[in-house]
């Protein structure tokens, strides 16, 4: 790949930058709306509107209003949205049943969406903790997360979000053999053309915070999630977790969160070739406001540049907070 160079003067680099047209010519990667999945918090109700007080900018919103922010990214050419649901913490169990109630929130808000605006992409997340009592991704016991029953559970919510209608499914529990189930009770039971969007690479983040506010998760969860998910040290681990997704019947695979873990999302993109995205997550999406809101960064230009740099390091696509934001941007 490396080329020898020429000594200077023959090669002078600054040649290709120019002018605005020599950088456009030699410009590698592109950042359009067409990258985009747009994360939405809906909540119960109807007209309500709830602003996440770590997340500026971001509201909760009940389903009629979720459907006119679909509506919106359909304006925009946003091709996907993702919804996660702030549950009743009256509907939170230790055995998590509403995460499969066909008519629970975030069903109940998918086949709005579909209905009103087909064309628009519905991505889920797949995991127990909106609906775990102890706030965990898994059904605890004594203080353990139990894989296997987990799974079971959670394959009975895909089934459900796939009966709404959802067109890509995003386990994010990283439990151990739940690609594979899912994907075998999606073919039998008439949902085979369901994509899943595999949370392959999620590490156990400090990064997440303002999320838990804003899905009402932070005064639940007892103790951490380093038992399922990643330690932030770790690199080839991530390999083996995308690899065996892959071969579990994964048709996209993520890593989560993202700028801090771009290292990660260039060795996916490299070493398997599939479509890889990043989950540019909850507390990046706060980092980058709040110095936008003390006015000690250009927040737009950041935005695009953090953007810019998932497309640089390999992914195809990137779920942001800013998505609305960015293509409003890119579409001047
Ligand atoms: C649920 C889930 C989380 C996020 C997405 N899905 C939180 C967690 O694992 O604790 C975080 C997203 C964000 O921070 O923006 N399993």
């Amino acid at each position: 790949m490396r080329q020898n160079l020429a000594p200077f003067p023959a090669t002078r680099l600054r040649r290709t930058r120019r002018s605005a047209s020599i950088r456009a010519l030699c410009q590698e990667n592109t950042l359009s709306v067409n990258d985009l999945i747009w994360p939405m918090f809906v909540v119960e109700g109807s007209g309500v509107r709830q602003p996440v007080a770590s997340m500026p900018g971001v509201e909760r919103l009940s389903i009629d209003l979720l459907v006119d922010a679909a509506r919106e990214a359909a304006d925009l050419g946003i091709p996907a949205i993702c919804i996660f649901p702030y549950t009743d913490p009256a509907l939170k169990t230790d055995c998590c049943r509403e995460a499969w109630s066909a008519d629970n929130l975030s069903n109940r808000a998918i086949a709005a969406v579909k209905n009103a605006v087909p064309e628009v992409a519905v991505m889920t997340d797949i995991a127990l903790d909106p609906y775990n009592a102890q706030g965990h991704d898994g059904i605890v016991k004594d203080g353990v997360i139990l894989n296997d029953e987990t799974v079971d559970a959670l394959v009975k919510m895909a089934l459900a979000q796939a009966n709404a209608g959802a067109d890509i499914l995003g386990p994010s529990d990283m439990m151990d053999g739940r690609i594979g189930a899912m994907r075998a009770a999606l073919e039998s039971e008439g949902h085979k053309d369901v994509a899943i969007l595999s949370y392959s690479a999620k590490y156990a983040s400090a990064f997440y915070g303002p999320f838990r506010d804003a899905v009402g998760a932070s005064g639940a969860l007892k103790g951490d999630k380093k038992t399922y998910q990643m330690n932030p040290a770790n690199s080839d681990e991530a390999m083996r977790l995308v690899e065996r997704d892959l071969t579990e019947g994964a048709d996209m695979v993520m890593v989560k969160p993202g700028l801090p873990y771009l290292d990660i999302c260039r060795r996916v993109k490299t070493e398997f070739g599939v479509p890889t995205y990043a989950y540019q997550v909850s507390g990046e999406y706060a980092m980058i406001m709040a110095a936008t809101d003390n006015g000690w960064i250009d927040g737009d230009a950041v935005m695009l540049e953090s953007l810019m740099a998932f497309r640089r390091a390999g992914c195809d696509g990137v779920l942001t907070y800013f998505a609305p934001r960015v293509a409003r941007a890119l579409n001047g």
